[in-house]
């Protein structure tokens, strides 16, 4: 039985916090049901924009943090792609354009229609012990190298959560990694929300060993 199947299974025979992943975007309403506390939208690199984010990293760029609202994003956006600029490096609108549609889907999920965007290059290990976060929905992808980790739920062990990783990790071969590109929809746990599905335990990859980089996108609403 394939990863898949076995997730969609499992969440058929139980309301435990269940994940999807698809290749369609337009999957992305399923993170609406209740017991799903994961999408991941897999889709193919674009090369194009790999090798402009390439150079982007090698600006050591500054990281873009602001929030906004729909009316709001195309200004925003403008003014984004102006900091990730240099003379000798021009937008790429392909780039651009992709980040747009991604952000203008997402922030329609909220209830008042905004949400903070955080664009940035990471060359450290961020979070390397899963954990959950507080948030109600998070989009995120990593446009350039190694992708966020997640456990199925058969692999954790949510008592031992903010203990160490190997209490944390049942099954170390149940260890999901999104890819390059690939976008996720994550469910976090806010405090004192009754009825609240668990959210999805996660974490960064390691890099900083190999000196790899990365550049994030991610969204709160
Ligand atoms: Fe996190």
């Amino acid at each position: 039985m394939s990863l898949l199947s076995e997730l969609q299974f499992l969440g058929v025979k139980s309301k435990k916090p269940r994940q999807m992943i698809s290749y369609s975007w337009t999957d992305r309403n399923v993170v609406n049901e209740l017991d799903v506390n994961l999408f991941c939208w897999k889709r193919d690199v674009n090369l194009e924009i790999s090798d402009f984010l390439e150079k982007v990293l090698n600006k050591e760029p500054d990281p873009i943090q602001f929030h906004t609202s729909l009316d709001e994003l195309d200004d925003h956006i403008g003014m984004a792609k102006h900091t990730w600029t240099w003379s000798d490096l021009r937008p790429l609108d392909l780039f651009w354009r992709d980040l747009t549609i991604l952000a203008r889907d997402f922030i329609s999920f909220s209830e008042n229609k905004s949400g903070t965007i955080h664009l940035r290059a990471i060359t450290n290990d961020a979070c390397t012990k899963f954990h959950t976060d507080g948030y109600t929905l998070r989009l995120f992808t990593t446009y350039y190298g190694k992708g966020t980790e997640w456990l199925p739920e058969k692999a954790v062990n949510r008592l031992a959560l903010g203990t160490t990783n190997d209490k944390i990790v049942k099954d170390l071969s149940r260890i999901q990694q999104m890819e390059a590109f690939e976008v996720g929809i994550l469910k976090g746990e806010l405090p004192n929300r009754p009825n609240r599905i668990k959210g999805i335990v996660h974490r960064s990859p390691e890099i900083k060993q190999s000196g790899e980089k990365r550049i994030i996108l991610r969204i709160d609403i």
